[in-house]
């Protein structure tokens, strides 16, 4: 193996950035020659890749995004693109593939893999909701990111005994409302696998006034049936027999831009750096992650059939300390 190429694909995620420096350094210390493929899975059909040396990655393990680029391609999904895809590779005679991404980026990565390309996927999004890694990178610091709002909306939310709605990111994933809304002591947690009716929230609500709460948060996953939209929209309609209006915050891509904490930049670089360890090794299809705290790989089919689902005891205890 001498070539070696790496993808940053969908979703931008915080620690891209790092993981991409571990492939380049590791890779070249290791002899290797890296190219760096720009705007994701498009710039790959369109045969864009750069080679890259130690200098091109400097000062990136603290850059938030990616400085290669990315996109969401519908072309990857088809057999026309990913086979322009594996031409590239091809005519660019590069040996092996990193792609650094979420679900979406790791269906392509096994379709380029049952193409015959030696593919190795870094697990990287903000919803942790990849099988084969727990936490992805850039899912603690857009965490953090969310938790931080949460907890200046607990401020204003008190001083004026208000009710905040506060939506968070995630796909059709309650991942980053679960985390969030415990450490950021929600009264109310609202996710896809774990739904609530507006009139359950505004159950939970009035209770926590009754047990002489000054304010109440209710974390809402962007997948719920009930997300900020709809729910402020029920609770508008119902505002009377309610009893009381709530303020609607959408944190949106904000929790996705931030400069990647030290959780992430270390991920980041070690799953990088692992990432050219497999390929050395001659192990491809697989997904590169943190597997019961160790860097470890599951097989990029495994990954892409199975569904990472809620932690059912995080759940319970969200219910407990919500009281
Ligand atoms: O997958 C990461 C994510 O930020 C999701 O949480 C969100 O639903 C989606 O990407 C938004 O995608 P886009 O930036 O393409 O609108």
């Amino acid at each position: 193996m001498k070539r070696v190429a790496v993808v940053t694909s969908g979703g931008d995620a915080p620690g891209m950035n790092a993981a991409v420096r571990a492939v380049v350094r590791t890779g070249i210390a290791q002899g290797l020659a890296v190219y760096g493929v720009q705007h994701g899975y498009e710039g790959l059909i369109g045969g864009q890749l750069k080679r890259l040396g130690p200098r091109d990655v400097g000062g990136m393990i603290g850059h938030g995004g990616t400085f290669l680029g990315t996109t969401r391609c519908e072309q990857m999904k088809t057999a026309s693109g990913q086979a322009a895809a594996v031409r590239q590779l091809q005519e660019h005679e590069i040996d092996a593939l990193i792609v650094i991404g979420g679900n979406g980026s790791q269906a392509g990565s096994l379709a380029l893999a049952q193409r015959g390309v030696r593919v190795v996927g870094v697990a990287s999004t903000i919803d942790n909701d990849l099988p084969g890694s727990e936490p992805s990178i850039g899912a603690t610091t857009a965490m953090d990111i969310a938790l931080e709002a949460i907890d200046r909306l607990r401020v204003t939310a008190s001083a004026h005994r208000r009710a905040f709605l506060v939506e968070v990111m995630g796909r059709a994933s309650g991942q980053i409302a679960l985390i969030t809304g415990i450490t950021g002591g929600a009264e109310a947690i609202v996710t896809p696998e774990s739904d609530l009716a507006p009139e359950s929230v505004a159950k939970q609500i009035h209770e926590a006034y009754d047990r002489g709460k000054r304010h109440a948060i209710v974390v809402v996953a962007e997948g719920a049936k009930y997300n900020a939209e709809r729910m402020a929209a029920y609770f508008d309609q119902h505002a009377q027999h309610l009893g009381f209006d709530l303020r609607v915050t959408k944190l949106g891509h904000v929790q996705r831009g931030g400069v990647p904490g030290v959780f992430d930049r270390l991920l980041a670089t070690r799953l990088g750096a692992a990432a050219v360890e497999y390929l050395r090794a001659c192990e491809h299809g697989i997904l590169v992650g943190l597997v019961e705290g160790k860097v470890g790989t599951t097989p990029l089919e495994k990954v892409v059939r199975e569904t990472k689902s809620l932690d059912e005891q995080l759940l319970g205890l969200s219910r407990v300390l919500a009281t």
